[in-house]
């Protein structure tokens, strides 16, 4: 018998309760062991759950119980969940989590910690809610060396920039049904200012890459500064608005990672990524590209990850699962400012202005556009370089160019 315990009872916590029950039959199959939802640890009261009888209110309860070998963590957070993961981790009990916040800030420590304790620490569900993606990473693209990758992140913020896009409505009012739809929080920082884009590119850099990268080593840029104007002007050549994370490896073990919006062009299929839904592309040089596709959020597609996390350490509860990676260093991420690229420009001035200002450029047009105002696309070049050559404009809007 393996006996399970969801810390947290929230929208994830109570997918996974909803999935190891209804789907219980084949899980025990799968595991070929009985798989059992043992305790659901939470702060409120449920009394008309059908899962009434496992509740309980101190982890102390859970932390001691022998039979409890397996401990997903749903709290979200990186205080109290991290306290719980240490504490089970040091019990000798795998911890299995979709919380992103968590892995990105002590990824390293909390897999060490697993190491030495003889259990393990999985987190699927952090990075892309269903999408299995960190396990192909560092199983199915193990034979690769992993040079780039590239994400719709979050969904949320694809579902505004989605509905500016087809619907014309104002980042303002993309949000508020956004938040009426109940995608986005009631406050919607994490999302729509990138951080939490931030932590999925931070841990999908650490697999990829093989050493921590720590969300405040990566420039973070959200959506707040998108305009309908850009979405025009974007749309006249051809480009969709993205909010990308990048991780591109450097020589000599180094990681350029950012968050930005990017301008990415209707032929490449992250463009054709909507609404809510998330995407990674990650370069390998012997796979070349490979794009993984699907429910960045939500209960169920969350629960999913997360299940499958539980059903691996289940079948093989004492197995070794070397997914670590080194502790990271201060030095270890460089500035995008070495990365060329073309950029989009929507300044105060005439095309002759841009013009001398930025060399060769290609001019964008957008009906009802007033005088005085001008957008472009640059030849490529880092961003000190454009910053350079706009030195005399006031400019509204700077993007890069994903090529
Ligand atoms: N708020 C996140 C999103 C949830 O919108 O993608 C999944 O991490």
């Amino acid at each position: 018998m393996v006996n399970v315990a969801i810390l947290g009872f929230g929208t994830v916590g109570s997918g996974v309760a909803e999935v190891l029950t209804k789907n219980g039959g084949l899980i025990d199959h799968r595991v070929d062991d009985l798989v059992r939802l043992k305790y659901i640890l939470d702060v409120r009261e449920f009394p008309d759950s059908p899962y009434k009888d496992c509740f309980v209110k101190d982890f102390s309860v859970i932390e001691n119980d022998p039979e409890v070998n397996i401990v997903v963590e749903t709290i979200g957070g990186a205080k109290i969940a991290l306290e719980f993961t240490t504490r089970a981790l040091k019990a000798g009990k795998s911890v299995v989590t979709s919380n992103k916040e968590l892995v990105a800030t002590h990824g390293y420590e909390l897999l060490q910690l697993a190491r030495e304790h003889g259990c393990s620490y999985l987190f699927e569900a952090s990075v892309g809610g269903g999408i299995p993606i960190l396990r192909p990473l560092t199983s199915c693209l193990a034979a690769n060396e992993l040079t780039q990758i590239t994400g719709i992140l979050n969904g949320t913020t694809n579902y505004i920039l989605t509905r500016m896009i087809k619907a014309g409505l104002t980042f303002d009012a993309a949000l508020k049904e956004a938040q009426a739809n109940g995608y986005a929080e009631q406050d919607p920082t994490a999302d729509v200012d990138g951080h939490d884009a931030c932590r999925k590119i931070c841990i999908l850099s650490a697999l990829a890459f093989g050493e921590h990268v720590y969300p405040e080593q990566v420039p973070t840029q959200g959506i707040r500064d998108v305009s309908l104007e850009d979405v025009a002007y974007a749309d006249s050549k051809g480009y969709k608005i993205k909010l990308l994370g990048r991780g591109i490896r450097q020589p000599e073990g180094k990681v350029c990672a950012f968050v930005a919006p990017h301008l990415v062009p209707n032929d490449n299929p992250l463009a054709g990524v909507e609404d809510v839904f998330n995407a990674i592309a990650v370069t390998g040089n012997a796979i070349g590209d490979v794009m993984f596709y699907g429910r960045g959020a939500g209960k169920l597609p969350t629960a999913s990850a997360v299940v499958a996390d539980v059903i691996d350490i289940a079948k093989d509860l004492k197995k070794d699962r070397h997914n670590s990676w080194g502790p990271g260093a201060p030095d270890l991420v460089v500035s995008s400012d070495i990365l060329a690229s073309r950029w989009y420009v929507r300044a105060d001035g005439t095309a002759d202005q841009a013009k001398q200002a930025c060399g060769e450029i290609e001019l964008l047009s957008r009906s009802g556009a007033p005088a005085g105002e001008v957008a472009f696309l640059t030849q490529p070049m880092t961003e000190p370089q454009v910053m350079e050559c706009l030195k005399g404009m006031p400019v509204h809007s700077r993007f890069r160019v994903l090529e």
